[in-house]
């Protein structure tokens, strides 16, 4: 078959109802980084609405011609690929923008005005409604409430016209920040009608983990303490804080990515198979009762299993880089996490026993995110006196970014006269395996928010047991007699009690 036809039919078949989408927090990062560039990479691949409009509004005064001139920068600047003018000419006809303070009825008012009347351009169409909160997580409440005030969100209901809001990280600060928000923007909303985007979720190798786990044969009688010798989750990064000091500062790296991106990574990794692939609560029930099932530590466990840190100056990738401490906009005296490792248990029938090795730190030598399952090893009884050495762990590793695919790591003989084991790995990648690069998560999620699917954003109960399985450490890490704060230099992979923390069960950290 001619493939731009199934393209065009793939297309079509995956086209979202017609849709009004607001963005607040229009003027800011986020949208020009990731959520223009997103529509328009959506746009290119003829996946967006036939009727479509987007209305960017922040307090900002811009025109529509200012508001599409600034995205336009962001989309040259940040889309995965170039965007055809032509794609681009359409899509900016279906961009708008209204100057709206999102706290202040009036405003909120004006929008609704502005969104009647781009609708009422389409008779007949009725359209659903999607608003992004682009911004902090103070805006949440009053803006909720605003948009039902003056008529913007209509009851969840069958046959009701389909109103979503989507919410940025971070979601609350803690456990009982998280239930503040949860109960003042659910004043306005029905569970069903918030997404609160968790971005690791929409990458394709995240996604994979389901089709990897439940449409093999081979691998989910493997899935299991019987099989599984550890399991290790890194997140690296080499930037420091950049500007982000004010944020970061107030959070460190276990707040910022281990509550979010690496427990949802963890939860989907480790779920028991769902009823259904197809209905958002199956994988969502799924995910918090792995949630549920990590061990809550003890103080004593705190000081075993944990281990935080900041960098101390260094060279990263060849440039000097300050230390922590240095940054603009830290506090001198700060003790916050620029990296942190963890040790977790799953306390389950199905991982019982299997130590969860978890880091993720800033001023690493290189960028990379990793899931790796560590298998068991053979028994080497065969090879003993063969100075074959000791064998080593299959792995299976995950790599989440920069390069997104998987390898597995077995055991081969390479040629020659001699018995001898070496390791070799098997790689996919997805651009060598399906020939195009993998879209950008906002991609896909901006995508299932409009039709409504769920499944890949992260349900109220599923925070909430995040913070709670994390509020024993911050509760030893505040208290009067805390653990260390441990240095490393910036460059590094760490300091060397995260290494003394895997060691102290034989293992150690896999080499990125
Ligand atoms: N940037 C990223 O790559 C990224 C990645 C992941 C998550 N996030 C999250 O996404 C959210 C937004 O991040 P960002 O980097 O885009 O922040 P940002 O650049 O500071 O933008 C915040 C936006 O909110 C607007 N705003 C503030 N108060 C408002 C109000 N009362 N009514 C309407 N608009 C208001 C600001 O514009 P005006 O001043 O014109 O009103 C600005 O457009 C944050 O929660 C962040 O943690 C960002």
């Amino acid at each position: 078959m001619d493939e731009s036809k199934t393209k065009e039919n793939e297309g079509r078949s995956t086209r979202p109802p017609a849709t009004i989408l607001v963005i607040f927090g229009a003027s800011g990062d986020l949208t020009s980084r990731k959520l223009i560039p997103g529509l328009c990479n959506l746009a290119e691949d003829d996946y967006l609405p036939e009727n479509f409009i987007v209305i960017g509004s922040s307090r900002s005064k811009l025109s529509d011609d200012d508001f599409r001139a600034k995205v336009y920068e962001g989309v040259k600047k940040y889309s995965r690929r170039p965007i055809s003018p032509a794609v681009w000419e359409k899509f900016a006809k279906r961009l708008h923008y209204q100057p709206c303070d999102g706290e202040k009825v009036g405003d909120v008012e004006a929008l609704k005005g502005r969104m009647e009347a781009l609708a009422a351009e389409q008779p007949g169409v009725r359209f659903n409604y999607v608003y992004y909160l682009a911004m902090a997580p103070q805006f949440f409440g009053p803006i909720a409430s605003n948009l039902k005030e003056v008529g913007l969100i209509e009851p969840y209901a069958k046959g009701a016209r389909q109103t979503s809001v989507v919410v940025e990280k971070p979601f609350g600060h803690d456990l009982e920040s998280a239930r503040e928000l949860n109960t003042i923007i659910r004043q306005s909303l029905a569970e069903e009608q918030i997404y609160r985007i968790d971005h690791y979720l929409g990458k394709e190798t995240v996604q994979n983990i389901l089709v990897f786990r439940f449409a093999n044969g081979i691998f989910e009688p493997l899935w299991n303490r019987k099989y599984v010798d550890h399991i290790q989750i890194s997140v690296c990064e080499d930037i420091g804080i950049g500007t982000r000091a004010a944020y970061f500062d107030q959070n460190g790296i276990l707040r910022d990515i281990v509550q979010n991106h690496v427990l949802q990574m963890l939860a989907l990794l480790c779920i028991e198979p769902p009823n259904s692939l197809s209905d958002a609560d199956s994988i969502r029930d799924e995910k918090a009762k792995v949630l549920r099932s990590i061990k809550r530590m003890t103080p004593e466990e705190v000081r075993a299993n944990t281990v935080r840190a900041q960098y101390t100056k260094g060279t990263v990738g060849g440039e000097p880089a300050v230390g922590y401490l240095e940054e603009n906009g830290v506090a001198p005296d700060s003790k916050t996490d620029s990296y942190v490792a963890l040790k977790l248990e799953i306390d389950n029938w199905r991982w019982s026993g299997v130590p969860i090795y978890i880091r993720a730190g800033k001023r690493l030598p290189k960028r990379i995110t990793e899931i790796t399952i560590f298998f068991n090893k053979a028994p080497d009884s065969l090879f003993k006196g063969r100075q074959v050495g000791e064998l080593e762990h299959n792995v299976l590793s995950i790599q989440v970014q920069p390069k997104e695919g998987m390898s597995l790591r077995i055991s081969s003989k390479p040629p020659g006269p001699r018995m001898r084991v070496r390791p070799v790995e098997m790689d996919f990648t997805y651009d060598s395996s399906f020939g195009v690069a993998s879209p950008e998560a906002y991609e896909r999620l901006l995508l299932d928010v409009m039709k409504g699917d769920a499944t890949l954003f992260t349900r109220n109960d599923e925070i909430e047991e995040s913070w709670d399985l994390l509020a024993p450490i911050f509760k030893e890490w505040e208290s009067s007699n805390p653990p260390p704060v441990y240095e490393y230099e910036a460059g590094t992979w760490g300091p060397v009690e995260a290494d003394q923390l895997i060691n102290s069960t034989k293992d150690s950290w896999r080499k990125l």
